[in-house]
């Protein structure tokens, strides 16, 4: 790992270098330049993997900030390429505290940090890192079937948990956004 990160690194001097060397190691390298990486609601296929040894057919990712713009050291240590912090430990924290800081209530997975649970540190398929859809992402843990009854329920699946819920917490136990309470 550490020797796979020093060649990456090593071999940062050029975009296109970088590139090749990035997406032969890891899959789902944006392409430089690409713009279509940013744009939202974009289709894409396949799902992300990382660190596959074999060169694969380039896929639309969403890039981290940071990422995207070399700042590698914002997470791993230029010397060792080893994590700053771990993920457990508040990596994510260190540039995003004020995003569960105010949050009364947090929702499970965010109050332990797991926060990869839901998106990917690098690169992802859909908007915000998330590495599925939001209503996916939800139904991993959430039983549709065992959701409280009511309206706001009812074809669950079709319907983004999003729009009513905060992701990370909120001012009451069940992180609905202002507006979405029990009509
Ligand atoms: C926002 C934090 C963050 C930034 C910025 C970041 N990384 Fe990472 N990187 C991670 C995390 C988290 C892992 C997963 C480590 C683990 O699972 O042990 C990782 C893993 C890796 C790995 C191991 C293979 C993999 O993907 O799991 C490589 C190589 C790597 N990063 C290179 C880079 C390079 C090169 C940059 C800058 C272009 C960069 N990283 C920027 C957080 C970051
Ligand atoms: C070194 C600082 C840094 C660290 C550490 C960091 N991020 Fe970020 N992150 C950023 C920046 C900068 C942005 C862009 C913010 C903006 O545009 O307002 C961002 C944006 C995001 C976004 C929104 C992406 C979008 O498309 O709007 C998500 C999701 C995210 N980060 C998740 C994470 C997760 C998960 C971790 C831990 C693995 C993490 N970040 C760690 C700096 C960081
Ligand atoms: C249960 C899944 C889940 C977990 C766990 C989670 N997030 Fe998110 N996050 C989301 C979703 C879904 C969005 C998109 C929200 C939207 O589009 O309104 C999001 C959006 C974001 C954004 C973009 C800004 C915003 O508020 O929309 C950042 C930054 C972010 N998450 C960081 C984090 C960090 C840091 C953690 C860990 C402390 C974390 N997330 C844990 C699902 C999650
Ligand atoms: C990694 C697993 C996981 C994922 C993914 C996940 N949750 Fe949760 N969720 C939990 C846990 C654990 C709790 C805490 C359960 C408890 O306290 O009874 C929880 C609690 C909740 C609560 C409060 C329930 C209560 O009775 O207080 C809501 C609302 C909620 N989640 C909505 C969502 C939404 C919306 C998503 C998708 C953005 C989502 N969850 C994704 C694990 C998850
Ligand atoms: C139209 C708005 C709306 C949508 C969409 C929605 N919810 Fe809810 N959800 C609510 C409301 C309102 C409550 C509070 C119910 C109460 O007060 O008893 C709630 C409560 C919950 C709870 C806590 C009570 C329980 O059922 O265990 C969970 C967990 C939850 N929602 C998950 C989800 C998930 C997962 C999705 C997407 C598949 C989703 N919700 C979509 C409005 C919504």
């Amino acid at each position: 790992m550490t020797i796979l990160f020093t060649l990456v690194t090593v071999t940062a001097c050029s975009e296109p270098t970088r590139f090749r060397v990035l997406s032969f190691f890891l899959d789902g390298v944006p392409e430089p330049g690409s713009k279509e990486t940013l744009d939202p609601g974009k289709e894409v296929e396949g799902t992300p993997e990382v660190a596959v040894a074999t060169p694969r057919p380039m896929t639309r990712y969403f890039a981290h900030t940071p990422y995207r713009e070399n700042r590698c050291a914002g997470c791993h240590s230029a010397e060792t390429g080893q994590l700053v912090r771990s993920i457990e430990d508040g990596l994510c924290l260190n540039c995003h505290r004020k995003l569960v800081s105010d949050l009364r209530f947090q929702h499970g997975p965010v109050a332990v940090n797991d926060c990869t649970t839901c998106h990917h540190h690098h690169t992802a398929p859909f908007p915000k890192l998330l590495l599925q859809k939001p209503v996916d992402t939800c139904l991993n843990c959430h039983d549709k079937d065992d959701l409280a009854e009511g309206d706001y329920h009812a074809d669950v699946a079709t319907k983004n948990c999003i729009d009513c819920h905060n992701p990370h917490g909120g001012d009451d136990k069940f992180f609905l956004r202002p507006g979405r309470n029990k009509p």
